[in-house]
């Protein structure tokens, strides 16, 4: 699939109010967790992108009873702790890290053993992030060639709860280690060198599970129980940022976007886009299963280059191809540092997206840990998404401050996080064409 955006246009504004779809995070977990409480659990509001079936589909292969998604309701029978069954076949995850990381944590405390597979982007992903620490606490995973998937985990080993100080801010990595934990024995602790999302722990506390947080500091016991809860998971701030950009970007732009999730740990996005001036406000604030949620109004603004606060980055880290885009269309630079973490997401999106603007005549210079962008006017041309959903949205809202039309390859896997972007995002203003390829 391919996109073409139309640039040059004189009234392209972004308006309307519109809901994008359910929170990934929050989606693979409530699935997780659903399945492993006693008890059933009903989802509303579940993303029905590929990387959530996906983890979906696997504990169906591990014969939990789950119904849906219909109409984003998901039923889960959970099997208890100890109730899921050898799948006959590898896992198959796709394109995402989240099911492979998080699975691997908490396959390495069952009895059976079991292999995770992803497609070719995946293949090339780390994993020895969370491979290294589940050796320490007992578990065997074996990986690829280089700490690669896939991983290949014997069951029936003894988990030994442990403290560990992560090297990297990884909610994926943290997590992982939370969920073997609640299959150790003792106490496990995991400490982040900043803070990342914290859905794991907010979501364990809803099925009954104790998690004690200590500012940088989250511990689990084990062995551990779930008891089953209704989820309500909030449209997803990751897919919103592709809109509060495109919105910022757009002349005579005004959009609201609806019972969007702003955990906390998740609003760099929007901090770093006030600080570059752009004109967002939260309203209707609720909780929902311990996470805040609120309707975001945008309305056009002008943008300015800025030095972004690095501790800001790991709580605005998928949104980072789309802020990329606001920096090229901003007045001024733009430097981004201390987000190395972007080589290693679904592309290597520091590269993908500074080529992708240099395609488009951005002066846009890739450092090993982010980018500096000379902000002004983004110009037309072909781009390549390298199969990643983020690159594709992002360059589909460029098209927004751009002198002439963008054609974006490689777009299937925007079903991955957001199915039926293109619609939506044409029903706001933006005009775009999808072609099949
Ligand atoms: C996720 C954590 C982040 C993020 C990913 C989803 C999660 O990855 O990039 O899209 O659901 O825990 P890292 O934890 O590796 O930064």
């Amino acid at each position: 699939m391919k996109f073409i955006v139309k640039g040059g246009l004189e009234k392209t504004a972004l308006t309307g109010t519109i809901r994008v779809p359910g929170d990934k995070s929050i989606s693979h977990r409530s699935i997780m967790f659903g399945s492993l409480a006693e008890g059933t659990s009903n989802i509303t509001g579940f993303l029905n992108g590929e990387d959530s079936l996906n983890t979906l589909r696997c504990f169906q292969a591990m014969g939990v009873n789950i119904d849906g998604p219909k109409d984003g309701k998901v039923t889960i029978q959970g099997v208890g702790m100890h109730g899921l069954t050898a799948p006959a076949h590898a896992l198959e995850v796709g394109n995402s890290g989240t099911s492979m990381r998080l699975l691997a944590g908490l396959l390495a405390g069952q009895k059976f053993d079991v292999e995770l597979s992803g497609d070719a982007s995946l293949s090339k992903r780390p994993m020895k992030r969370v491979t290294d620490p589940l050796a320490e606490m007992g578990a065997k995973v074996q990986t690829a060639e280089g700490g690669k998937p896939p991983l290949k985990i014997t069951g029936n080993q003894t988990l030994n709860g442990f403290n560990y100080q992560m090297p990297m801010a990884s909610a994926q990595v943290k997590s992982c280690c939370l969920l073997a934990g609640m299959y150790a024995q003792g106490k496990t602790c995991v400490t982040e060198p900043a803070i990342t999302r914290d859905h794991t722990e907010r979501m364990l506390k809803a099925f009954g599970c104790e998690v004690e947080v200590n500012d940088d500091t989250a511990c689990v016991a084990g062995p551990a129980k779930l008891i089953a809860a209704d989820i309500d998971v909030p449209a997803d701030i990751s897919s919103a940022a592709f809109f509060m950009v495109g919105a910022s970007i757009a002349d005579d732009s005004d959009i609201v976007l609806e019972h969007v999730g702003i955990n906390p740990t998740r609003t760099g996005v929007i901090n770093i886009l006030k600080l570059m001036g752009a004109d967002i406000t939260t309203f209707n604030q609720i909780e929902v299963g311990g996470e805040p949620v609120a309707d975001i109004r945008i309305k056009s603004a002008k943008l300015k280059g800025i030095q972004i606060p690095e501790g800001l980055v790991p709580l605005a880290i998928d949104e980072f191809p789309a802020i990329f885009v606001a920096a090229a269309c901003a007045e001024g630079q733009t430097i981004i540092t201390g987000a190395e973490e972007l080589r290693v997401k679904e592309s290597d999106r520091i590269q993908v997206m500074a080529d992708g603007l240099q395609a488009l005549g951005v002066n846009a210079r890739p450092t090993d840990d982010g980018m500096i962008i000379q902000g002004g006017e983004i110009g037309s041309g072909t781009v390549h998404s390298h199969d990643d959903h983020r690159i594709a949205m992002a360059f589909a809202m460029a098209s927004l401050c751009a002198t002439g039309d963008i054609h974006i390859e490689d777009c299937d896997n925007v079903n991955t996080s957001f199915p039926g972007f293109a619609e939506l995002a044409a029903s706001c203003g933006l005009a775009i064409q999808v072609i099949d390829e």
